[in-house]
């Protein structure tokens, strides 16, 4: 590693979550880092890493110092939709870029949209979209399939529109506005881009704002209801604040089940006897999701803003830094897992992966996401019980700075 120092600040040019080769094994170079310096300065993107499990535990739980309130900014709506649009674009208000005490408060209507009831009550429906897709995916003449594009990306995106009772076989649209809303936050749009995603964005505002209106006359077993059922009196959820807790779902909830889903299918084809293991004993459906979570982080780690200047493990900090709480080398931290580079669904040192995150912003979806990764392998191992890779898989990730996106994963029958 060749570690430049600066000012008493490691920097480790090496480390390019872009780097294609590091995009396919992030965790030699992490590994480096959390032994030698497990703080350091990424010169190429700017911000600070944290690298240990104890040092992103403490800040994520010091909001004061650490703030959530984002470097993604949503840009304001173009001049020609102001009057088809409103409300701005429909994440602008975002639950991961909150501070408390506004955090907390949004928090509260979105673990009454996703409570352990709600989830329970869709599971039946989850499970049947699960197998309706196999069966699908099972008709392909040449027995083969890439598994991300037929199945682990459906099954979130489906998995959601169930909890908001919408239409399931509309992925085609969802997976257009999440794209359209993830393009809008993390690039810079020229001001003919931006008519375009404001055009598929304003789509996307009024399915949800329509679903908002049925669900105050009709009120029902859905995420919405529930989030309308939750106002106390004095305070209820304005709809631009329905509508930013939505589109925080589907941001949040979409590509990441979706990696996680093709990740644990390669994780356990890949030790086969595990595969065989949980085929013989499902009750082992949640260890094997949870691990493989663990194996290969679905992101690489959210970002945090320190709001005066402060130390971490003796690395000076300016006031304004970004930092970014690299949960992705945390999984993998050998103080605190046995052999943590060795994929094992039996260790008996995993409870919550760190790849949720730790203190007030920790994943509210962990119990879907569950959901749908437990549904998926357990009707792959149903039926198609002999899935095999292609080759290695040729797994395929796209180069994101936050959230290397699992596109491709090669199976056959
Ligand atoms: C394997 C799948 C998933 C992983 C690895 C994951 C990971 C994470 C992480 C690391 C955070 C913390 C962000 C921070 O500290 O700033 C987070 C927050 C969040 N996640 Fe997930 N997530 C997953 C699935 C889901 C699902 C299924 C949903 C919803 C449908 C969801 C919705 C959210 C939301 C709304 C937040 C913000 C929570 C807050 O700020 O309090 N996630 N997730």
């Amino acid at each position: 590693m060749n570690m430049a120092i600066s000012s008493d600040v490691p920097v480790f040019a090496e480390l390019d979550p872009l780097d294609p080769d590091q995009v396919a094994d992030p965790h030699f170079l992490l590994a480096q880092a959390r032994r030698n310096h497990p703080v350091f300065f990424m010169p190429k993107y700017g911000w600070y890493v944290v690298t240990r499990l104890d040092d992103i535990t403490r800040i994520a739980n010091d909001p004061e110092t650490f703030s959530n309130r984002m470097f993604v900014t949503v840009p304001e709506v173009p001049a020609g939709f102001r009057t088809r649009l409103p409300l701005g674009f429909p994440m602008k208000v975002q639950l991961a870029a909150a501070d408390p005490p506004a955090h907390g408060r949004l928090k509260r209507y979105m673990q009454a949209a996703l409570s352990p009831r709600i989830i329970a009550a869709h599971a039946d429906q989850i499970r049947q979209i699960a197998r309706q897709l196999v069966d699908e995916m099972l008709r392909s003449p040449d027995r083969q399939a890439n598994l991300v594009t037929s199945y682990a990306d459906r099954i979130p995106m489906m998995a959601i529109a169930a909890l908001l009772d919408a239409p399931v076989e509309d992925y085609d649209r969802y997976r257009l506005w999440v794209d359209a809303s993830l393009e809008l936050i993390t690039t810079n749009p020229s001001p003919e881009r931006l008519e375009c995603l404001a055009e598929t964005l304003q789509d996307f505002d009024s399915f949800i704002r329509k679903l908002i209106h049925d669900r105050r006359e009709r009120p029902g077993e859905d995420a919405i209801s529930k989030m309308l059922a939750a106002a106390d009196e004095g305070d209820a959820l304005g709809e631009e604040e329905i509508l930013g807790l939505v589109s925080s779902m589907l941001l949040g909830g979409t590509d990441t089940t979706s990696t996680a889903i093709g990740n644990m299918v390669w994780n356990l084809l890949h030790h086969r006897d595990q595969w065989e293991a949980v085929r013989a004993d499902r009750s082992l459906l949640a260890k094997a999701f949870e691990e493989s979570v663990r194996f290969r982080d679905p992101g690489r780690g959210p970002i945090r803003v320190a709001t005066q200047d402060v130390e971490i493990r003796g690395i000076p900090i300016p006031k304004g830094s970004l930092i970014q709480l690299c949960t992705m080398a945390a999984d993998h931290d050998e103080t605190v897992f046995d052999h943590a580079d060795r994929f094992d669904i039996f260790r008996n040192d995993l409870k919550i992966a760190p790849a949720w995150g730790r203190g007030i912003h920790m994943c509210v979806g962990r119990l879907l996401a569950h959901l749908e990764g437990e549904i998926a392998l357990d009707i792959l191992l149903d039926h198609v019980p002999d899935l095999e890779l292609v080759g290695d898989g040729g797994r395929l990730y796209t180069p994101q700075l936050m959230m290397p996106t699992l596109r491709c994963l090669n199976v056959s029958w």
